[in-house]
């Protein structure tokens, strides 16, 4: 705390944090369409939205909120990217699911699709366990992503090559409390 003229430096003004891509106000709207398309599409049923941790954590709060459904959550963990920005090409289950998936509308909740890599890990596993149905909700998907042919049916938005920060997505570790993602300047510059 300082008393005087001088504001606070906020996280904000961390010279890593490079121009905003997506405002707070644009992801909060795209949200409540996606769960308006969620409510729709699952009319009647009781979905579960599977988070990828540790990116989606975010999204799936708020996505879970919009959704006029008695949804249930659960949680899956896995790491293909260490502390740095780019992927290291292999997928490791970092924490395994807790619910059963046999004959439930699983939901698989990402932050983005970038190679793909994890999702076709996931898909594969989730498969495997027999859900009723199995769809892909990402927040984010590069513009050069197969979507299509990842069977990505849900995309918040796409987004170029560059590596962002925010709303639940890190550079190691860091920034995952922006309201907003922006670009990620490594030096600062
Ligand atoms: P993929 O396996 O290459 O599709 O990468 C997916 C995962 O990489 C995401 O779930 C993120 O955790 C991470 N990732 C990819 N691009 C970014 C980025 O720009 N910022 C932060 N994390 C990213």
């Amino acid at each position: 705390m300082t008393s005087g003229a001088v504001p606070e430096p906020t996280i904000d003004d961390d010279p890593r944090i490079g121009e905003v891509l997506l405002t707070e106000q644009q992801i909060r709207e795209r949200i409540e369409q996606i769960g308006q398309q969620l409510s729709q599409d699952y009319e009647g049923e009781a979905p579960l939205l599977v988070c990828v941790l540790r990116g989606a954590y975010v999204f799936l709060t708020d996505l879970a909120r919009a959704v006029n459904l008695p949804v249930e959550i659960d949680f899956i963990a896995v790491s293909s990217y260490g502390s740095s920005t780019r992927t290291s090409g292999v997928v490791r289950l970092v924490k395994d699911l807790d619910v059963d998936l046999s004959d439930r509308h699983v939901i698989l909740v990402e932050d983005i699709v970038d190679t793909g890599l994890t999702l076709r890990y996931l898909r594969r596993s989730l498969e495997a366990r027999n859900p009723a149905s199995l769809e892909v909700c990402a927040l984010l998907a590069r513009e050069k992503a197969d979507t299509d042919g990842l069977g990505v049916r849900y995309v918040g938005f796409r987004i170029p090559d560059d590596f962002v920060v925010g709303y639940g997505l890190d550079a190691a570790e860091r920034f995952r409390n922006l309201r907003y993602i922006a670009l990620y300047r490594e030096d600062g510059t």
